[in-house]
């Protein structure tokens, strides 16, 4: 459900900063939203104090179990940051509007740029499993929006601009950093769907033809908000199973993790270098 008043958001979202700054006065430039099987990036922050999301008034709680529910507030490569470790999917049952909602905190304790990462399928067929890719657009295919509802004009405008989702000052340092590093990087475009299945071969077939390269379950809606607010983001993903529909072979849990976890290394050593570089 949708807010019904800006001022029923304000109150909620506030109770929740409140919160944060009783227990401290760190003041993250950066957010990080760790998705699944890549919560171990939490472990290079220095950490200077953690917060369980269940003792946030407001805040949502994980409900997967690869997922973690902890705010860490840190340094990263240099830069303080807020790291979610455990992010809110929507095929869980939250509502837009809860799933955004550690990006509207986050933003009020002074964060500029969100750093989102996912696992996904891959589309394209030059992807292979376990391949890191950069998001250079998206395709909201969820059948809901985080905007809907009264608009808070302090925030964001009714109709945000979604001509550059992702900014491209900091896909042109990740290309860099992945050039130095050796770590082979793809561009391409993330279609979110709700999931929890997985798709038939005739929507991974229907999807590519849309324009996607990827497909995931989460991300754009986090994107959405962070766009509304006038941060700038950058978007990784990991390919944990390949979706090409002449050539599917069943995928289990247990294979996306598997590739989320090989693969961490590499998604690890962008994300530090780009904060490096900023
Ligand atoms: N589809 C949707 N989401 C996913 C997939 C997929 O194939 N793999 C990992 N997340």
């Amino acid at each position: 459900m949708a807010y019904d008043t800006v001022e029923e958001f304000r109150s909620k979202r506030d109770a929740a900063v409140s919160f944060i700054l009783e227990q401290t006065d760190f003041q993250p430039e950066y957010l990080l939203i760790l998705g699944t099987g890549l919560g171990q990036l939490a472990e290079e922050i220095e950490a200077e104090i953690v917060i369980s999301y269940k003792d946030i008034p407001h805040f949502p709680v994980s409900t997967v179990e690869s997922h973690a529910g902890k705010l860490i507030f840190g340094h990263l490569g240099g830069k303080p940051v807020v790291a979610m470790q455990g992010r809110f999917h929507y095929y869980e049952g939250y509502t837009m509007q809860q799933i955004v909602f550690p990006v509207r905190v986050a933003k009020a304790l002074g964060a500029q740029t969100l750093v989102v990462s996912n696992a996904c399928g891959g589309l394209n067929p030059n992807f292979s499993r376990g391949d890191v890719m950069l998001i250079n657009d998206h395709i909201n295919f969820l059948g809901d929006n985080p905007l809907i509802g009264p608009n808070d004009d302090e925030l964001g405008p009714r109709f945000p601009d979604m001509s550059e989702p992702y900014t491209e000052r900091l896909i042109e340092t990740a290309e860099t950093v992945a050039l130095d590093n050796a770590i082979k990087l793809h561009q391409g475009v993330y279609l979110a769907t709700s999931g929890p299945m997985l798709e038939t071969k005739a929507e991974y077939r229907f999807m590519r033809q849309l324009g996607a390269d990827v497909v995931g379950m989460s991300t754009v809606p986090e994107v959405i908000a962070a766009v509304h607010m006038g941060l700038d983001v950058l978007g990784v993903s990991v390919i944990t199973d390949e979706c090409f529909p002449d050539a599917l072979e069943p995928v289990s849990l247990d294979d996306v993790l598997e590739a989320a976890a090989k693969a961490e290394p590499k998604m690890t050593q962008i994300i530090i270098g780009v904060l490096e570089r900023l």
